[in-house]
């Protein structure tokens, strides 16, 4: 292994290749955990935020520095592309992302215009300033994908049931589908700008697209999503695709052209295995809630997913969603030192 993010522990493993020990990082790492975050967030809006590549600089080293991991994610939000390419929303502090128009016509979906590479440049020049900063730790981009992206413009804010999503899949494919190709093209531009700045692997999320039936995932969603990670393919940055309650639809989201699944805490890794194959890696999966279990919990939990994930070709540990905000910080810490000593 060299010193370079290219042949990090993150990106090995993604490949398949051999590590000298499990690589840790946690989605959500950056945030509202960490006191320092809360602080330098003080009167500064999230999506604000994001637009400030010093601030973003900061916000994403933080838990780099505090707890050791082996990956930064990029600071930012699933939601920002779109903003950039001009939809009016915001995000808004324990709700998350809202709409001021909701798209639901076919007049709406042809207002959705392309994201073009300057509009978000700040993304670029936060990652350009991340990495001499970051050495030989990895930055992972991000994105989210065409179905989680449609069901918060489609819904207007973060929904239980998805009913207006689904109404526009079942009542209009045809509109469906425009919408998702639209979103496909943001997200595939917003990725290239990424690793055109120099990310050494991007995550695809499809945070809610556990929602779905696998035959309706494939025929509605896994095109677009495929279309995204097929054209990143020649990129050759590992390519990682995640969502919540996705037991069902894990082959088809590996198929959809994954180096790495990333699985929730509902389905053991080894069981991941058998329905994934044994040409992709695994990302996860330790149930985030049990951070707040007793240490010997904690501890023994973790020993057993890293077991269970011996059984694929190689295998990211993370927490199977995002780190709750009231998570202890000391406890992710002593978390990332267990992973590595086991
Ligand atoms: O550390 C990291 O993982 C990087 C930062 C990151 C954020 N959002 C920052 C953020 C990432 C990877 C995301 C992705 C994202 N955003 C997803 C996919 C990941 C997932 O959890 O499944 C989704 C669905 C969103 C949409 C979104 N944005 C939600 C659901 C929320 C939380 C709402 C809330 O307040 O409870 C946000 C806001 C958001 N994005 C915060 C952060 C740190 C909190 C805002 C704040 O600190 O003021």
């Amino acid at each position: 292994m060299s010193n370079s993010p290219a042949d990090s522990a993150l990106v090995r493993a993604a490949r398949g290749l051999e590590v000298p020990r499990t690589p840790v990082w946690f989605m959500r790492q950056a945030g509202r955990s960490l006191p320092e975050y809360r602080k330098i967030r003080q009167g500064v809006a999230m999506l604000e935020s994001c637009r400030r590549p010093e601030l973003v600089t900061e916000i994403t080293l933080q838990p780099v520095r505090r707890h050791g991991v082996d990956a930064a994610i990029l600071f930012s939000d699933i939601v920002v592309p779109l903003a950039a390419a001009g939809v009016d929303l915001d995000i808004v502090p324990g709700t998350g992302p809202v709409i001021a128009e909701p798209i639901r016509t076919a007049a709406a979906v042809e207002a959705l215009r392309p994201l073009e590479a300057t509009d978000v440049s700040y993304v670029a020049e936060s990652i350009r300033l991340l990495l001499p900063e970051l050495g030989a730790t990895p930055l992972i981009g991000f994105a989210g994908a065409p179905f989680t992206l449609a069901s918060y413009l489609i819904e207007g804010g973060p929904s239980r049931t998805y009913l207006r999503t689904k109404a526009m899949m079942y009542g209009d494919p045809e509109l469906w589908h425009r919408l998702c190709s639209r979103l496909a093209d943001i997200t595939l531009t917003f990725l290239r700008v990424q690793i055109e700045a120099g990310v050494s692997a991007v995550q695809l999320f499809d945070s809610w697209a556990g929602a779905l039936s696998e035959a309706d995932y494939r025929e509605y969603v896994m095109p677009h999503s495929a279309r995204v990670l097929s054209g990143l393919a020649e990129a050759g940055v590992p390519r990682i695709h995640f969502g919540v309650g996705t037991g069902v639809l894990l082959e088809a989201m590996g198929e959809a052209g994954a180096d790495v699944v990333g699985v929730d805490w509902r389905t053991p890794l080894d069981r991941a295995v058998s329905v994934v194959g044994p040409a992709r890696s695994l990302q996860g999966n330790l149930d985030p809630a049990i951070l707040f279990a007793p240490w010997e919990v904690v501890e023994r939990e973790t020993r057993r997913v890293l077991a269970q994930g011996k059984a694929a070709r190689g295998h990211i540990f993370n927490l199977g969603h995002g780190v709750m905000p009231e998570t202890d910080p000391d406890v992710l810490t002593r978390l990332v030192e267990l992973v590595h000593s086991v």
